[in-house]
């Protein structure tokens, strides 16, 4: 069964790509490519939610489109076998989402938490596209019809919501979508998450006990995909640890969030256990493995910054991926939106 099932996943342009994103999407997307047919969505439209001021402004907008579609391909998606576009050339988002507006209900949205934390203690104040925000994803998702979604944790909620409207906008348009020949009544498919693991969940060099984040302001707390050797070496020295040594059992890191996560962030890079990385550091100085980690990270992340360098200077080629891709994705969207204003009752040009 080879290239049947659809993964469709979006990574929204705002800035500074970090370990975080690499190792928690980025890496996931690269792999998924040898069994899926991918699409991978820079979801600029998501970006616009929040002010200006979050997301820096037009001129940042377009500089960070081309960071993230620089990033996926220095980390090795390939764009020619799968799709890499923006999600603002497909007209296609914006008008599922507006039947899917017609669908979902304020209820739903209402229990959304990631709103919660994200308008904080002024929500009247927060613009209706952050509110809407998860009914956006989900037109992402189905208008491509993809099976599978590589998220973090945190989006589980807002694919659980996609599911939903799946299953409702099947059931209230039921007839018309078997009239249209789908028997079986299931027109869009409910997509499944593939949740990255909690092993690939990086957090702040600072803060062991939080996210890596592009918003924390310490520059010191996360290695951004664009450092160079030489920082990258800075930044894991200066990482915080305790004094112990590391353990050289997996129950040792317990109570040890900075040592657990550095050594999981080793595990991840390397393609290693934690426990394989505890048998070979564990007991001996925390500053031996320190220089090891440095040696990981320069290895596997230097030739990407190099790569997204390059490409970042060639803006024009850039802009030729997106665009080339946004030509395929527009053969599957556009196929979509007609069977769907059809199963609506909408009138249009045959
Ligand atoms: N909300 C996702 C995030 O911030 C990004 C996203 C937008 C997405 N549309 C999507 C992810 C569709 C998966 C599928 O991480």
């Amino acid at each position: 069964m080879a290239f049947v099932e659809r993964v469709f996943s979006g990574v929204q342009p705002t800035g500074n790509l970090h370990l975080g994103n690499y190792l928690g999407a980025i890496v996931n997307f690269v792999k998924m490519q040898q069994t899926h047919n991918c699409i991978y969505c820079v979801v600029d439209m998501h970006a616009i939610t929040q002010g200006p001021e979050v997301w820096g402004g037009p001129a940042e907008l377009a500089r960070n489109t081309r960071e993230v579609t620089a990033a996926f391909i220095a980390s090795g998606i390939d764009p020619k076998k799968h799709i890499v576009f923006n999600q603002s050339q497909i007209a296609g988002h914006a008008e599922l989402t507006w039947i899917f507006n017609c669908i979902a209900r304020i209820g739903w949205l209402n229990r959304m938490t990631q709103f919660k934390e994200k308008a904080g203690k002024d929500r009247e104040n927060a613009s209706v596209g952050l509110y809407d925000y998860p009914v956006l994803m989900a037109a992402d998702i189905l208008l491509y019809r993809a099976t599978h979604v590589p998220v973090g944790e945190d989006q589980k909620q807002h694919l659980e919501l996609s599911r939903d409207i799946a299953q409702k906008f099947n059931n209230d348009f039921g007839d018309s979508i078997r009239g249209h020949g789908f028997a079986d009544g299931l027109y869009f498919p409910q997509p499944e998450p593939l949740i990255t693991g909690p092993a690939t969940r990086v957090m702040s060099l600072r803060d062991g006990t939080k996210k890596m984040s592009k918003s924390e302001a310490s520059d010191n707390s996360r290695i951004n995909l664009t450092d160079d050797a030489d920082t990258i070496a800075q930044k894991i020295r200066k990482a915080k640890t305790d004094p112990e040594p590391l353990p050289s059992e997996e129950k040792g890191l317990e109570t040890r969030p900075e040592a657990d996560n550095l050594v999981g962030i080793y595990a991840a890079l390397a393609g290693v256990t934690k426990q394989d990385v505890l048998k070979e550091f564990g007991g001996g100085q925390f500053s031996n493995f320190k220089n090891a980690l440095v040696e990981v990270c320069v290895a596997k992340l230097a030739p990407i910054a190099a790569e997204m360098k390059r490409l970042v200077a060639d803006p024009g080629y850039v802009d030729s991926v997106l665009v080339d891709g946004a030509n395929r994705a527009r053969g599957i969207a556009d196929e979509t939106m007609r069977m769907t204003k059809d199963i609506v009752g909408f009138i249009r040009q045959r």
